[in-house]
């Protein structure tokens, strides 16, 4: 059974499919309104989302499906001590497909073991979230045409950011990519993802100003500092405000510079940059659901093409 764990689980050309689809559904929304009447998705949110779940369920109702979950680990019987193992087995009888989204490092991959329907990894700890990915690599391409060929800064908490490490996970398989790794040294990536870089011998350099590289940069990718990953509050509170993009920092960047953030943003984009024609976050935004609503039915496709 094909799950979406990691976003390197699907191949370029499958991400390139769910991609066009994707396109295909935000030009003609009606045409699909009915494909997944019938079908249920589940959302187990075991940690705070706003637009990962809702996206998600909008996503399926506008297919025509339903939808059924749990927005937090206490309002289902995990309060009571249910594994989660033993949650996912059951949730897998009453649905078609599920998107979950754990605290814990690899608990999607440990459920799709148990699953008797796909899983969608919506997000684990600090370490992954493919489905933000597909939403960045729609938005990328809507906007430059391409994922080739480009120089993406990742800015912030790239140590606990799960959509970086998805991100340079999807655009490290496409030519020409370099990234510029913009972080303070306590939120550098983690070393499994440089040496994987260095193996590949994809372009990369880290950094600790956005000022020194903003004019090379195609794509800037701003990200939150992830306050839920901190041990100590302390680092937090120092950390927290170390980028701050603003129309003076912009000044120096490419025209056709695109701004991306996964949000929620606390403080590192100032409102001024919104009306930017290059901040493109609610762009994002809109194209969650739709590249969603693409992942659903191809995931549940494959699963009857299997029947
Ligand atoms: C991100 C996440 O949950 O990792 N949000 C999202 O899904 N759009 C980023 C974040 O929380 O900072």
């Amino acid at each position: 059974m094909r799950h979406l764990i990691d976003i390197t689980d699907f191949t370029v050309e499958e991400i390139e499919h769910v991609l066009d689809l994707g396109d295909k559904m935000i030009a003609d929304p009606a045409a699909y309104r009915e494909c997944l009447r019938g079908r249920i998705l589940a959302t187990l949110f075991f940690e705070p989302s706003t637009r990962t779940r809702l996206s998600f369920e909008s996503a399926m109702l506008s297919l025509g499906g339903s939808v059924l979950g749990f927005s937090s680990a206490d309002s289902s019987s995990t309060a009571k001590g249910e594994s989660l193992m033993d949650t996912i087995r059951t949730v897998s009888c009453y649905s078609d497909i599920i998107a979950m989204r754990h605290p814990k490092e690899g608990a999607p991959m440990a459920g799709s073991l148990k699953s008797y329907v796909p899983i969608i990894n919506a997000g684990d700890g600090g370490h992954n979230h493919p489905t933000q990915t597909l939403t960045d690599l729609m938005t990328i391409r809507r906007q430059k045409g391409r994922l080739s060929n480009m120089v993406v800064g990742l800015c912030g908490d790239l140590k606990f950011g799960r959509t970086v490490h998805s991100l340079i996970g999807a655009m490290s398989r496409y030519e020409g990519v370099e990234f510029v790794l913009i972080s303070p040294p306590e939120l550098k990536v983690p070393a499994y993802i440089t040496d994987e870089l260095k193996r590949k011998e994809i372009p990369f350099r880290e950094v600790e100003t956005m000022e020194e590289v903003m004019p090379e940069l195609d794509i800037l990718y701003m990200t939150r500092v992830q306050k839920e990953r901190f041990f100590n509050e302390a680092d937090y509170i120092r950390l927290k405000d170390t980028y701050i993009l603003d129309p003076e920092k912009l000044r120096t960047a490419k025209a056709d510079l695109s701004i991306l953030h996964p949000l929620p943003r606390v403080n590192e984009i100032s409102t001024k940059v919104d009306d930017d024609p290059r901040a493109v976050y609610f762009d994002q935004v809109r194209n969650g659901r739709f590249v969603r609503m693409a992942l659903i039915k191809t995931l549940l496709e494959w699963e009857e093409m299997k029947a």
